[in-house]
């Protein structure tokens, strides 16, 4: 059901969508703010510092006691600013209880809310599927199964149309894959009952896996089962009448894509002489993705997946010749062994065997959920680097972005602007969007005023042409730039940043979001990363210019600098918020994953809050809701807890935002923890995909 308080014009504000965000090609996104938006942030600047003027003369302990004491004074700040009821402010629907920061060994969610479990690691995926086993788990059982250390969550609405084709015919119709292409814009903001979802499954430690586990000397059946539990599952799941989601084993749609499944390569790397192997001399069909992180959703309702710390597979680099070797000096593979062995068993992770076959991970991953039968495609045009995430937005003309973080210390924020256009009745010819365009990298300048959190920005083309800025840096061809992703971008001045992982677009004003989750080693502060020793990192927050996606100059300033507000040290802002303490903002370190709800609030997942700073921040990892507009802006709040030694990802909504999903990956990992999770789980902790839902069938925040 809509939400009837904002289609009544009364209720309209700046912020509110008018269908140009991430839709409508041809149209450039209008404005969002009254006053020059270099104007508001220095509004929003001046309040900080005075800030900052109170918190240097205070002296502040972080203990237990004071943790508390910051929750309780969070919920009585929050009561003091619960909304008027009008609904006007994206923040006025944040009006749950605030979750103290905690390490309970289960989820804690707001008092209104309940947490299932939807899937675990090992749940067969289709009837015949064995059932998992701790002690005899296969390849062949895995490669049927959930596979393990859950990451990116999306879900997409299922029409029934799309299930009857299936159905039938066995495929995806010509007509179902236009009908979908054209309703997906609208269908993906509303209630659906049946879905499709898709969870990423990044990375296989063997001793979290197999009991007696030889570290360095793994089984045969641990190599394999470990491969086929890398890559990503796809799912049907529905919704039941008290509104709690199921998954459908029967469903036509559930398939896995592991560290075997041929996958095309696409785009201008394909056939490439440095992609050839020999079990692939076209150089055109790769088995496998691995480390699949973060990702995202495009337009038209395909699935981008994202293939992050590949390097960890692969053997033996320094036994390539150097001239494969040059192409990934700046992202290298292991020197000799790698930790999980695969190598042993397996050729093509040994690059002494196998040199190119390296060349031929690290990419965006292109496959349509719609599509029992799609391949899925390497899309090569993005770049070859640590890919985190993959925002999409049409720009003005209709050409597509899709941003990425490179989740690397020092390393970059990039963008591709495809060549061709969005045309929502051709689904078809939109799946082939992603393998022409520009791929640009960002630089943060400083702007006016150096020091103030915010500045200007230019993304870089990463265009070689004869003579220009890269050829002169040593690059021969587009497709060295594309391989040695990473090299182009230092040749162009790029700006390092604190590890950038996730990166989301407000689907309300198109403003882009971008999470910098720490960097310990950083000494020499920039302006968009200003703090030495970033123990607890940020988010930064990308203002294109015209707010036009396809722009290539483009605003920017810091929404959060996480960590302790309590703690002067942590030298803390949240957005707008004077005094984060009496406001009630939670405590949050290490951002990760994002998400924006329908009103645009964005949602805010970590990874290694407990060991996060030099005394540890001896908090469960957790999810975090902020205003992003409105008077609100930085009120940051935390909704849920997760589990000791486990990271939360992947934060999602339904489309009627009234259930929040998201994946407990490696739960209880870490000497420090003893408990199993899921507690109904005995003989080992499963990481799961968990949805939460209000009780009263509120939107999530209510
Ligand atoms: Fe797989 Fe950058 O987190
Ligand atoms: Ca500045
Ligand atoms: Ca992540």
């Amino acid at each position: 059901m809509t939400d009837k308080s904002l289609e009544d014009p009364k209720n309209q504000t700046v912020w509110e969508d008018d269908g140009t965000a991430d839709v409508l090609p041809g149209s450039a996104a209008r404005p969002i703010a009254a006053e020059p938006i270099q104007t508001v942030m220095h509004k929003a600047m001046s309040r900080r510092a005075m800030l900052k003027g109170v918190a240097a003369g205070a002296t502040l302990v972080i203990t237990p006691s004071a943790l508390m004491l910051a929750s309780d004074d969070a919920e009585a700040g929050w009561k003091r600013r619960r909304p008027h009821g009008h609904g006007r402010n994206p923040g006025d629907r944040l009006t749950f209880e605030t979750v103290p920061p905690g390490n309970e060994i289960d989820v804690v969610v707001p008092p209104n809310y309940k947490v299932d479990v939807i899937l675990k690691w090992g749940d067969p995926l289709t009837p015949d599927a064995p059932a998992f086993d701790v002690n005899n788990q296969t390849g062949a059982s895995q490669a049927q199964q959930f596979g393990y250390n859950a990451d990116l969550v999306l879900w997409y609405p299922l029409p029934r149309y799309i299930t009857r084709s299936v159905k039938l015919t066995g495929k995806l119709t010509r007509l179902a894959d236009r009908l979908i292409g054209m309703q997906y814009p609208l269908l993906k903001h509303h209630s659906s009952h049946d879905a499709l979802m898709v969870v990423n499954h990044e990375y296989t430690s063997g001793d979290d896996m197999f009991p007696g586990y030889v570290s360095g000397s793994p089984t045969l059946d641990q190599v394999e089962t470990e491969i086929e539990a890398h890559g990503f599952s796809i799912i049907q799941v529905y919704q039941d009448f008290d509104g709690a989601w199921h998954f459908d084993i029967s469903a036509p749609f559930n398939r896995r894509v592991t560290g075997t499944t041929p996958i095309e390569i696409s785009g201008p790397l394909r056939g490439h002489p440095m992609l050839q192997t020999s079990a692939d001399p076209a150089g055109e069909t790769v088995l496998g993705c691995f480390n699949n992180c973060a990702g995202g959703k495009t337009p038209w309702g395909t699935i981008l997946t994202c293939e992050e710390n590949f390097d960890q597979y692969f053997a033996n680099f320094d036994s390539v010749p150097s001239e494969v070797k040059s192409l990934s000096e700046r992202i290298p593979a292991e020197d000799a062994e790698t930790g999980r062995r695969w190598e042993d068993y397996v050729s093509r992770f040994d690059l002494a065997q196998e040199p190119t076959e390296y060349n031929r991970f690290g990419y965006i991953v292109e496959i349509d959920p719609y599509d029992p039968n799609a391949k899925p495609k390497k899309r090569t045009a993005l770049g070859r680097f640590k890919h985190e995430g993959a925002a999409s937005r049409i720009a003005g003309n209709g050409q597509v972005a899709v941003y990425s973080g490179d989740d690397a210390r020092f390393e970059y924020v990039y963008k591709f602007v495809s060549k061709g256009r969005y045309n929502k009745y051709n689904r078809a010819a939109n799946k082939d969007l992603l393998d022409k365009g520009t791929l640009f990298v960002a630089r943060f300048d400083a702007g006016e005023v150096e020091g103030d959190d915010m500045g200007t920005g230019v993304w870089l083309p990463l265009v070689w042409q004869p003579g220009n800025a890269l050829d002169q840096a040593g690059f021969n061809s587009q497709e060295e730039v594309l391989l040695n992703t990473r090299g182009a971008a230092d040749a162009l001045g790029a700006t390092p940043m604190d590890r950038p992982e996730d990166i989301e677009i407000s689907p309300k004003t198109g403003k882009v979001y971008v999470a910098l989750t720490n960097n310990s080693r950083r000494t020499e502060p920039n302006e968009a990363n200003p703090r030495i020793d970033n123990q607890h990192g940020h988010v930064v927050e990308i203002i294109e210019d015209r707010n036009d996606a396809g722009a290539q100059t483009f605003a920017w300033n810091i929404l959060v600098k996480c960590g302790d507000p309590t703690v002067a040290e942590h030298d803390t802002s949240f957005g707008d918020v004077d005094d984060p303490v009496a406001a009630g903002v939670s405590p949050i370190s290490d951002p990760d994953n994002l998400v924006h709800d329908s009103d645009g609030n964005l949602w805010i997942s970590t990874d290694g809050q407990y060991f996060s700073g030099s005394v540890g921040f001896g908090q469960n990892d957790g999810v975090f809701a902020v205003p992003v507009e409105g008077p609100d802006r930085g009120l940051l709040r935390q909704f849920l807890s997760g589990v000791p030694g486990g990271e939360v990802c992947g934060p999602e909504f339904s489309g009627d935002n009234k259930t929040f999903f998201c994946a407990i990956q490696h739960p209880n990992d870490g000497e420090a923890f003893d408990k199993i999770w899921p507690l109904s789980e005995t003989d080992v902790s499963k990481p799961s995909l968990i949805a939460v839902r209000e009780l009263r069938g509120k939107k999530i925040g209510a």
